[in-house]
């Protein structure tokens, strides 16, 4: 679209405008494919806008150019019509020779990290957390596909108060369970879900566990032991969920691992003033003067706190991996505490590039599916739910197929149903998730997007012929439908910016939205593999298979995968 765009602004050179050109779309496209407002060139020319336009469009009209079939006066606006086989004949080509690679940037030289995921260990991992992750692996997708060099990082809470609560809970009432527990990091997310009620029940067994805590942190060799093992449960339940979710990392860090460090970096601070102590001997961070209170970095009996290992982290970061930009993708609610700390880095003398960024969590209508706690609703559970659903239809839809390929094909369904609807949000709203709603076929929903594509397989598998589909006579696609869906395809490149520069990969499910509608808008209304000629169907083909590499490639970057067939 670029090359396009780029062409039609040296034909309005050519017509007299000079300096910045703007081009905008119409509201609707009977009233053309672009347009340009008048009101500079009016006022440099010395004219009213309505005459400036009339004069752009006879100069228009004396040298005709290919890429333009009509120039149209609307006002102080000249609205621009394109050749619809024109413009196909650059975009359809561009894509089907670039494949994978269309709207994929060049490569930059700044390094980007992006922290996402982040669970605890000895805990749960809820629909929150997914949404944490659908939004961090877009957001790694889309800086990759812009050129940058990034690195999608996670951060586990392997130790603090969590930990100990769990572990005392089961070394205190579940001893026995330890060795015979046949799935250990469901398992563990239980014991700790029990840990807390037992003690929201029985207050004053809040002593026990700080003494568990105070043990783990001196390295009490009986409680490391049950550490250790424990936490490898839970990372192999973690690592079994990215696995589902079809997202790596590039880094792994640990809490565990910044504690020291992070003690280290609050001695700095208290060397060079930028931190105190304050009352009863913590160690805190003055920020009233930026309005942001006081930051505490140090409890009082030397031990760590959230804020000493994140000073740590954020330095190995930019140190040891020399990034040019930090991204944390996390819960809201921890906003404050986050501008506390990167008000800290900047006293510090560090002017880094540092963004935060904030997503709200995830609930289900009423009653629907509510865990044994009533409020918390776990991945794992949804998935099974919402995949359950999908094996059921598809059984409906496809009695023949082996129930293998049913389930791989449901997976895949459900993930993309659940995906799609997290993302399709923007990231700073509360999201009621509606199983029916995020599974129908019809709207804004990922297995709407999925059926197009397996549409579109479905037509070029009948048509047997994917070696002709290159053989370009795109002239022919003149239909409006034909040349709205080529103009969608062409904003791939823009659209993708647009995300990146508001870490919004809403901004790409409302394309792939728009895009399944704009080839739904042609199939219904062009005969593709019944095409008046040869000619006409390999260039409609060749359409729908641009669409399918756009599509592709756009639920890429909300690391959606699709199916064949459904
Ligand atoms: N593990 C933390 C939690 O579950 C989130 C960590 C966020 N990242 C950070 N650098 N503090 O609340």
């Amino acid at each position: 679209m670029e090359k396009i765009l780029s062409e039609i602004k040296k034909i309005l050179n050519q017509a007299g405008v000079e300096g910045e050109i703007e081009l905008t779309s119409p509201p609707n496209p009977e009233m053309g494919d672009f347009a340009f407002a008048c009101f500079g060139v009016a006022k440099v020319w010395q004219m009213n806008p309505v005459e400036a336009a009339k004069k752009i469009q006879s100069q228009l009209l004396l040298t005709p150019h290919a890429l333009l079939t009509k120039v149209v006066v609307m006002g102080p606006y000249v609205n621009l019509y394109f050749n619809s086989g024109k413009v196909a004949d650059i975009v359809i080509k561009e894509i089907l020779k670039k494949g994978k690679k269309y709207g994929v940037q060049a490569k930059k030289k700044e390094r980007v990290m992006v922290e996402y995921s982040q669970p605890n260990t000895h805990k749960e991992f809820h629909i929150g957390h997914l949404r944490n992750v659908c939004i961090g692996s877009s957001i790694v997708n889309i800086f990759k596909h812009s050129g940058y060099k990034t690195i999608g990082a996670n951060y586990i809470g392997d130790i603090g108060a969590h930990v100990a609560k769990c572990l005392w809970y089961i070394e205190t009432y579940k001893k026995d369970d330890l060795r015979k527990v046949s799935n250990p990091g469901k398992w563990l997310g239980q014991m700790y879900a029990e840990a807390s009620q037992k003690i929201e029940a029985e207050p004053d067994l809040k002593e026990s566990v700080a003494e568990v805590q105070r043990k783990l942190e001196s390295g009490d060799k009986y409680w490391l032991g049950l550490w250790k093992k424990t936490k490898k449960w839970s990372m192999q339940e973690f690592k079994g969920i990215y696995k589902q979710l079809g997202v790596d990392f590039d880094e792994w860090f640990f809490e565990s691992e910044v504690e020291k460090p992070g003690k280290e970096m609050v001695a700095y601070l208290l060397k060079h003033g930028i931190a105190q102590r304050g009352e009863g001997g913590a160690v805190i961070v003055d920020l009233n003067s930026f309005g942001l209170d006081i930051f505490l970095i140090l409890k009082s009996d030397g031990s760590s706190l959230y804020a000493t290992k994140d000073l740590a982290l954020a330095a190995l970061k930019f140190k040891k991996f020399r990034i040019d930009k930090s991204i944390y993708v996390i819960d809201n609610r921890q906003r404050h505490y986050f501008m506390q700390l990167f008000k800290t880095l900047e006293l510090m003398g560090w002017k880094k590039d540092v963004a935060f960024l904030g997503y709200d969590f995830v609930t289900l209508p009423e009653g629907a599916m509510a865990s044994r706690k009533g409020n918390v609703v776990l991945f794992n559970d949804l998935l099974a739910d919402v995949e359950s659903s999908v094996v059921r239809e598809t059984k409906e839809r496809h009695s023949d197929w082996k129930e293998k390929n049913i389930k791989d094909v449901a997976r895949k369904i459900a993930l993309a149903a659940i995906k799609f609807d997290i993302l399709k949000h923007p990231i700073d709203k509360v999201i009621v998730f509606n199983k029916e709603e995020a599974l129908s076929f019809e709207g804004f929903t990922g297995p709407y997007i999925l059926y197009v594509v397996a549409r579109i397989n479905s037509m070029l598998s009948k048509a047997n012929s994917k070696s002709k589909i290159a053989n370009h006579k795109f002239e022919l696609l003149d239909k409006s439908e034909e040349k709205q869906l080529v103009l969608w395809l062409g904003k791939y490149e823009e659209v993708v910016k647009k995300a990146l520069a508001e870490y919004n990969p809403s901004v790409i499910t409302r394309y792939c939205f728009d895009l399944a509608q704009a080839f739904n808008n042609f199939y219904n209304n062009c005969s593709i593999l019944k095409a008046e000629t040869k000619d006409l169907m390999f260039a409609r083909l060749s359409l729908s298979m641009a669409t399918k590499n756009v599509l592709e490639s756009a639920l890429g970057l909300l690391t959606i995968d699709t199916v064949e067939e459904m």
